[in-house]
Protein backbone atom coordinates (compact mmCIF):
# COMPACT_ATOMS: atom_id res chain seq x y z
CA UNK A 1 0.00 0.00 0.00
CA UNK A 2 3.15 2.41 -0.78
CA UNK A 3 1.12 4.34 -3.07
CA UNK A 4 -2.00 5.12 -0.47
CA UNK A 5 1.07 6.41 1.79
CA UNK A 6 1.94 8.37 -1.47
CA UNK A 7 -1.77 9.79 -2.02
CA UNK A 8 -1.88 11.31 1.42
CA UNK A 9 1.05 12.65 1.35
CA UNK A 10 0.06 14.10 -1.95
CA UNK A 11 -3.10 15.34 -0.95
CA UNK A 12 -2.21 16.95 2.18
CA UNK A 13 0.12 19.01 0.58
CA UNK A 14 -2.23 19.75 -2.26
CA UNK A 15 -5.25 20.89 0.40
CA UNK A 16 -2.58 22.81 2.00
CA UNK A 17 -1.69 24.77 -1.03
CA UNK A 18 -5.02 25.55 -2.13
CA UNK A 19 -6.83 26.62 0.85
CA UNK A 20 -3.80 29.01 2.74
CA UNK A 21 -4.59 30.93 5.08
CA UNK A 22 -8.98 30.44 4.04
CA UNK A 23 -11.50 27.91 5.91
CA UNK A 24 -13.28 24.98 4.83
CA UNK A 25 -16.98 23.58 5.90
CA UNK A 26 -17.76 20.16 4.88
CA UNK A 27 -21.02 17.88 5.81
CA UNK A 28 -20.53 15.08 7.71
CA UNK A 29 -22.74 12.39 7.53
CA UNK A 30 -21.67 9.99 9.78
CA UNK A 31 -20.65 7.91 6.81
CA UNK A 32 -17.19 6.52 5.67
CA UNK A 33 -16.71 8.69 2.94
CA UNK A 34 -17.14 11.98 4.04
CA UNK A 35 -15.42 11.00 7.94
CA UNK A 36 -12.15 10.03 5.33
CA UNK A 37 -12.87 13.20 3.53
CA UNK A 38 -12.74 15.21 6.92
CA UNK A 39 -9.78 13.12 8.56
CA UNK A 40 -7.59 13.70 5.50
CA UNK A 41 -8.82 17.60 5.35
CA UNK A 42 -8.46 18.24 9.00
CA UNK A 43 -4.97 16.47 9.28
CA UNK A 44 -3.64 19.05 6.63
CA UNK A 45 -5.40 22.49 8.27
CA UNK A 46 -7.14 21.04 11.65
CA UNK A 47 -8.75 23.95 12.52
CA UNK A 48 -9.55 25.80 9.30
CA UNK A 49 -12.08 23.11 8.52
CA UNK A 50 -15.44 23.06 10.37
CA UNK A 51 -17.53 19.85 9.78
CA UNK A 52 -21.25 20.91 9.53
CA UNK A 53 -23.16 17.43 10.93
CA UNK A 54 -26.77 17.90 10.42
CA UNK A 55 -29.14 15.70 12.99
CA UNK A 56 -32.37 15.00 10.77
CA UNK A 57 -33.90 12.77 13.24
CA UNK A 58 -33.82 10.24 10.80
CA UNK A 59 -30.11 8.48 11.88
CA UNK A 60 -30.14 5.21 13.96
CA UNK A 61 -30.45 5.52 17.41
CA UNK A 62 -27.57 7.00 19.15
CA UNK A 63 -25.85 7.81 16.22
CA UNK A 64 -25.94 11.57 16.54
CA UNK A 65 -24.35 11.57 20.00
CA UNK A 66 -21.40 8.59 19.08
CA UNK A 67 -20.67 10.40 15.50
CA UNK A 68 -20.19 13.41 17.52
CA UNK A 69 -17.98 11.22 19.97
CA UNK A 70 -16.06 9.88 17.53
CA UNK A 71 -14.82 13.02 15.72
CA UNK A 72 -14.25 14.93 19.03
CA UNK A 73 -12.12 12.64 19.85
CA UNK A 74 -10.17 11.53 16.36
CA UNK A 75 -9.93 14.97 15.18
CA UNK A 76 -8.57 18.37 16.15
CA UNK A 77 -10.91 19.79 14.20
CA UNK A 78 -14.22 22.10 14.81
CA UNK A 79 -17.54 20.38 14.15
CA UNK A 80 -21.18 21.62 14.20
CA UNK A 81 -23.89 19.59 15.46
CA UNK A 82 -27.23 21.33 14.35
CA UNK A 83 -30.55 19.37 15.56
CA UNK A 84 -33.34 20.13 12.59
CA UNK A 85 -35.29 16.91 13.40
CA UNK A 86 -39.00 19.09 13.76
CA UNK A 87 -38.56 20.26 10.38
CA UNK A 88 -38.05 17.21 8.69
CA UNK A 89 -40.46 15.78 10.73
CA UNK A 90 -42.71 18.39 9.79
CA UNK A 91 -41.91 18.15 6.05
CA UNK A 92 -42.59 14.59 6.20
CA UNK A 93 -45.90 14.64 7.73
CA UNK A 94 -48.77 13.53 5.53
CA UNK A 95 -46.41 12.27 2.22
CA UNK A 96 -46.48 8.41 1.71
CA UNK A 97 -44.80 7.86 -2.10
CA UNK A 98 -41.66 7.51 -1.28
CA UNK A 99 -40.05 10.18 -4.46
CA UNK A 100 -42.27 12.61 -2.39
CA UNK A 101 -40.63 11.88 0.81
CA UNK A 102 -36.78 11.91 -0.56
CA UNK A 103 -37.52 14.59 -2.02
CA UNK A 104 -38.66 16.31 0.95
CA UNK A 105 -35.63 15.56 2.90
CA UNK A 106 -33.19 16.56 0.41
CA UNK A 107 -34.78 19.87 0.14
CA UNK A 108 -35.07 20.25 4.26
CA UNK A 109 -30.89 18.88 3.79
CA UNK A 110 -30.12 21.86 1.38
CA UNK A 111 -32.25 24.35 3.58
CA UNK A 112 -30.56 23.44 6.79
CA UNK A 113 -26.94 22.77 5.47
CA UNK A 114 -27.29 26.21 3.20
CA UNK A 115 -28.71 28.09 6.85
CA UNK A 116 -25.41 26.37 8.64
CA UNK A 117 -23.14 27.16 5.88
CA UNK A 118 -24.17 30.77 5.81
CA UNK A 119 -22.69 31.50 9.33
CA UNK A 120 -19.44 30.53 7.50
CA UNK A 121 -19.25 33.87 5.41
CA UNK A 122 -15.40 33.41 5.52
CA UNK A 123 -15.18 30.00 4.54
CA UNK A 124 -13.87 30.05 0.36
CA UNK A 125 -13.93 26.01 0.13
CA UNK A 126 -16.95 23.31 0.92
CA UNK A 127 -15.70 19.88 1.16
CA UNK A 128 -16.77 16.73 -0.02
CA UNK A 129 -16.30 13.04 0.77
CA UNK A 130 -17.58 12.19 -3.42
CA UNK A 131 -15.62 8.83 -4.20
CA UNK A 132 -15.11 7.72 -7.87
CA UNK A 133 -17.77 5.34 -8.43
CA UNK A 134 -20.38 8.74 -7.56
CA UNK A 135 -18.07 10.80 -10.33
CA UNK A 136 -18.24 8.24 -12.46
CA UNK A 137 -22.41 7.95 -11.72
CA UNK A 138 -23.22 11.49 -12.10
CA UNK A 139 -21.50 11.82 -15.46
CA UNK A 140 -23.20 8.85 -16.65
CA UNK A 141 -26.57 10.26 -16.40
CA UNK A 142 -27.11 9.79 -19.92
CA UNK A 143 -29.38 7.74 -22.52
CA UNK A 144 -29.96 4.30 -20.79
CA UNK A 145 -29.95 5.18 -17.13
CA UNK A 146 -33.04 6.09 -15.62
CA UNK A 147 -33.30 7.42 -12.30
CA UNK A 148 -34.21 4.37 -10.19
CA UNK A 149 -34.36 6.17 -7.05
CA UNK A 150 -33.35 10.11 -6.34
CA UNK A 151 -30.32 9.67 -4.56
CA UNK A 152 -28.89 12.51 -2.35
CA UNK A 153 -25.93 14.21 -1.55
CA UNK A 154 -25.37 17.49 -1.06
CA UNK A 155 -25.15 19.87 -3.74
CA UNK A 156 -27.42 21.82 -5.13
CA UNK A 157 -26.33 24.96 -3.05
CA UNK A 158 -28.23 28.24 -3.63
CA UNK A 159 -26.42 30.62 -5.93
CA UNK A 160 -25.21 33.09 -3.92
CA UNK A 161 -23.48 30.58 -1.87
CA UNK A 162 -20.50 30.19 -3.63
CA UNK A 163 -17.67 27.83 -2.79
CA UNK A 164 -14.65 25.94 -4.68
CA UNK A 165 -15.45 22.37 -4.06
CA UNK A 166 -12.74 20.31 -2.35
CA UNK A 167 -12.98 16.99 -3.23
CA UNK A 168 -9.83 14.62 -2.43
CA UNK A 169 -11.31 11.18 -2.55
CA UNK A 170 -12.31 11.23 -6.02
CA UNK A 171 -10.15 9.04 -7.76
CA UNK A 172 -10.74 6.20 -5.26
CA UNK A 173 -12.83 3.16 -4.98
CA UNK A 174 -14.75 2.26 -1.19
CA UNK A 175 -11.88 -0.07 -0.70
CA UNK A 176 -9.07 2.60 -1.07
CA UNK A 177 -11.24 4.97 0.81
CA UNK A 178 -11.07 2.69 4.13
CA UNK A 179 -7.57 1.93 3.98
CA UNK A 180 -7.13 5.24 3.83
CA UNK A 181 -9.50 5.76 6.65
CA UNK A 182 -7.55 3.48 8.88
CA UNK A 183 -4.21 5.14 7.80
CA UNK A 184 -5.21 8.08 9.41
CA UNK A 185 -6.09 6.20 12.55
CA UNK A 186 -10.04 6.45 12.62
CA UNK A 187 -11.73 4.11 14.53
CA UNK A 188 -12.52 0.40 12.93
CA UNK A 189 -15.87 1.19 13.87
CA UNK A 190 -16.03 4.39 11.81
CA UNK A 191 -14.19 2.53 8.94
CA UNK A 192 -15.75 -0.53 8.13
CA UNK A 193 -19.68 0.51 8.64
CA UNK A 194 -22.39 -0.43 6.43
CA UNK A 195 -23.55 2.22 4.10
CA UNK A 196 -26.23 4.48 5.23
CA UNK A 197 -28.55 5.79 2.71
CA UNK A 198 -28.97 9.64 2.47
CA UNK A 199 -32.62 9.91 3.38
CA UNK A 200 -31.80 7.87 6.08
CA UNK A 201 -34.88 6.14 8.60
CA UNK A 202 -36.72 8.07 6.50
CA UNK A 203 -37.61 5.72 3.97
CA UNK A 204 -37.17 2.67 6.19
CA UNK A 205 -40.51 3.73 8.01
CA UNK A 206 -43.06 2.89 4.82
CA UNK A 207 -45.18 5.76 3.91
CA UNK A 208 -45.83 8.05 6.52
CA UNK A 209 -42.85 8.94 8.52
CA UNK A 210 -43.84 9.92 12.30
CA UNK A 211 -41.50 10.37 15.42
CA UNK A 212 -43.40 7.62 17.17
CA UNK A 213 -42.65 5.31 14.09
CA UNK A 214 -39.27 6.24 14.08
CA UNK A 215 -38.76 5.83 17.28
CA UNK A 216 -39.97 1.99 17.33
CA UNK A 217 -37.60 1.82 14.48
CA UNK A 218 -34.50 2.88 15.66
CA UNK A 219 -35.05 0.41 18.87
CA UNK A 220 -35.64 -2.30 16.40
CA UNK A 221 -32.41 -1.77 14.53
CA UNK A 222 -30.16 -1.16 17.11
CA UNK A 223 -31.05 -4.78 18.01
CA UNK A 224 -30.38 -6.36 15.43
CA UNK A 225 -26.68 -4.57 14.84
CA UNK A 226 -25.86 -5.24 18.01
CA UNK A 227 -26.39 -8.74 17.43
CA UNK A 228 -24.55 -9.08 14.25
CA UNK A 229 -21.65 -7.44 15.80
CA UNK A 230 -22.01 -9.91 18.92
CA UNK A 231 -21.89 -12.88 16.59
CA UNK A 232 -18.97 -11.61 14.33
CA UNK A 233 -21.67 -11.28 11.47
CA UNK A 234 -21.18 -7.26 10.83
CA UNK A 235 -18.03 -7.18 8.36
CA UNK A 236 -19.18 -10.01 6.72
CA UNK A 237 -22.32 -8.63 4.81
CA UNK A 238 -22.24 -5.71 2.96
CA UNK A 239 -25.40 -3.99 4.66
CA UNK A 240 -28.07 -4.87 7.05
CA UNK A 241 -31.13 -2.87 8.33
CA UNK A 242 -34.71 -2.80 9.51
CA UNK A 243 -37.81 -1.42 7.65
CA UNK A 244 -40.98 -0.58 9.58
CA UNK A 245 -44.34 -1.72 7.55
CA UNK A 246 -47.56 0.20 7.56
CA UNK A 247 -49.19 -3.18 8.56
CA UNK A 248 -50.60 -4.47 11.88
CA UNK A 249 -51.19 -8.22 12.49
CA UNK A 250 -52.59 -10.42 15.08
CA UNK A 251 -50.27 -11.94 18.10
CA UNK A 252 -50.49 -13.17 20.95
CA UNK A 253 -48.07 -13.04 24.31
CA UNK A 254 -49.66 -14.07 27.32
CA UNK A 255 -53.05 -14.62 27.31
CA UNK A 256 -53.05 -11.78 25.67
CA UNK A 257 -54.24 -10.92 22.11
CA UNK A 258 -51.77 -8.06 20.73
CA UNK A 259 -52.64 -5.65 17.07
CA UNK A 260 -49.33 -4.06 16.56
CA UNK A 261 -46.49 -3.48 13.71
CA UNK A 262 -44.55 -6.10 11.69
CA UNK A 263 -40.69 -5.19 10.86
CA UNK A 264 -39.00 -6.69 8.09
CA UNK A 265 -34.88 -7.62 8.71
CA UNK A 266 -32.62 -7.50 5.57
CA UNK A 267 -29.17 -8.17 4.87
CA UNK A 268 -27.55 -8.40 1.37
CA UNK A 269 -23.98 -9.02 0.17
CA UNK A 270 -22.55 -7.61 -2.77
CA UNK A 271 -19.68 -5.98 -4.50
CA UNK A 272 -21.20 -2.99 -6.17
CA UNK A 273 -24.39 -2.51 -4.78
CA UNK A 274 -25.76 -2.74 -8.33
CA UNK A 275 -26.80 -6.30 -7.85
CA UNK A 276 -27.30 -8.04 -4.32
CA UNK A 277 -28.21 -11.45 -2.73
CA UNK A 278 -29.75 -11.95 0.53
CA UNK A 279 -27.41 -13.31 3.34
CA UNK A 280 -27.81 -16.82 4.22
CA UNK A 281 -27.77 -15.71 8.10
CA UNK A 282 -27.99 -18.64 10.61
CA UNK A 283 -31.52 -19.84 11.67
CA UNK A 284 -30.38 -19.56 15.23
CA UNK A 285 -29.10 -16.21 14.93
CA UNK A 286 -32.56 -15.22 13.71
CA UNK A 287 -34.04 -16.90 16.80
CA UNK A 288 -31.96 -14.70 19.00
CA UNK A 289 -32.63 -11.50 16.83
CA UNK A 290 -36.60 -11.87 17.06
CA UNK A 291 -36.86 -13.54 20.73
CA UNK A 292 -34.61 -9.55 21.69
CA UNK A 293 -37.26 -7.43 19.23
CA UNK A 294 -40.50 -9.14 20.48
CA UNK A 295 -39.18 -9.07 24.65
CA UNK A 296 -38.06 -5.34 24.46
CA UNK A 297 -39.50 -3.27 21.82
CA UNK A 298 -43.47 -2.75 22.14
CA UNK A 299 -45.88 -2.11 19.79
CA UNK A 300 -43.84 -4.90 17.29
CA UNK A 301 -45.39 -8.54 17.53
CA UNK A 302 -44.03 -9.57 14.54
CA UNK A 303 -40.87 -9.90 12.46
CA UNK A 304 -40.19 -11.29 9.15
CA UNK A 305 -36.69 -11.59 6.90
CA UNK A 306 -36.82 -10.57 3.63
CA UNK A 307 -35.24 -12.99 0.90
CA UNK A 308 -35.38 -11.27 -2.35
CA UNK A 309 -32.30 -10.38 -4.06
CA UNK A 310 -31.43 -7.18 -6.33
CA UNK A 311 -32.67 -7.99 -8.66
CA UNK A 312 -35.81 -8.00 -8.66
CA UNK A 313 -36.34 -6.10 -5.37
CA UNK A 314 -33.93 -2.71 -4.85
CA UNK A 315 -31.70 -2.85 -1.18
CA UNK A 316 -33.56 -0.55 0.48
CA UNK A 317 -37.70 -0.63 0.17
CA UNK A 318 -38.22 2.43 -0.87
P1 LIG B 1 -31.00 0.54 -3.60
O1 LIG B 1 -32.12 0.58 -2.62
O2 LIG B 1 -31.16 1.53 -4.73
O3 LIG B 1 -29.72 1.00 -2.81
O4 LIG B 1 -30.74 -0.85 -4.11
C1 LIG B 1 -28.39 0.85 -3.26
C2 LIG B 1 -27.49 1.44 -2.21
O5 LIG B 1 -27.65 2.86 -2.14
C3 LIG B 1 -28.09 3.25 -0.85
N1 LIG B 1 -29.05 4.34 -1.03
C4 LIG B 1 -28.74 5.65 -0.93
N2 LIG B 1 -27.57 6.28 -0.63
N3 LIG B 1 -28.63 8.37 -0.83
C5 LIG B 1 -27.54 7.64 -0.58
O6 LIG B 1 -26.49 8.23 -0.29
C6 LIG B 1 -29.84 7.83 -1.14
O7 LIG B 1 -30.81 8.53 -1.38
C7 LIG B 1 -29.88 6.39 -1.19
N4 LIG B 1 -30.88 5.50 -1.47
C8 LIG B 1 -30.34 4.25 -1.36
C9 LIG B 1 -28.69 2.01 -0.23
O8 LIG B 1 -28.69 2.07 1.20
C10 LIG B 1 -27.77 0.95 -0.79
O9 LIG B 1 -26.54 0.92 -0.09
Amino acid sequence: DWNLDDFIEQQIKLIRETVKDKNVILGLSGGVDSSVAAAIIGKAIGKQLTCIFVDTGLLRKDEAVEVMKAYKTNFDINIKLVDASDLFFSELKGLKEPEAKRKAIGKSFIDVFTNAAREFKDADFLAQGTIYPDVIESSSHGASSKTIKSHHNVGGLPEDLKFELIEPLRNLFKDEVRKVGFKLGLPEEMVNRHPFPGPGLGIRVIEEVTKEKVAILKEVDAIFIKKLREWNLYNSVSQAFVTLLPVKTVGVMGDNRTYDYVVALRSVNTIDFMTATSTHLPWEFLDEVVNEIINKVDNVNRVVYDVTSKPPGTIEWE
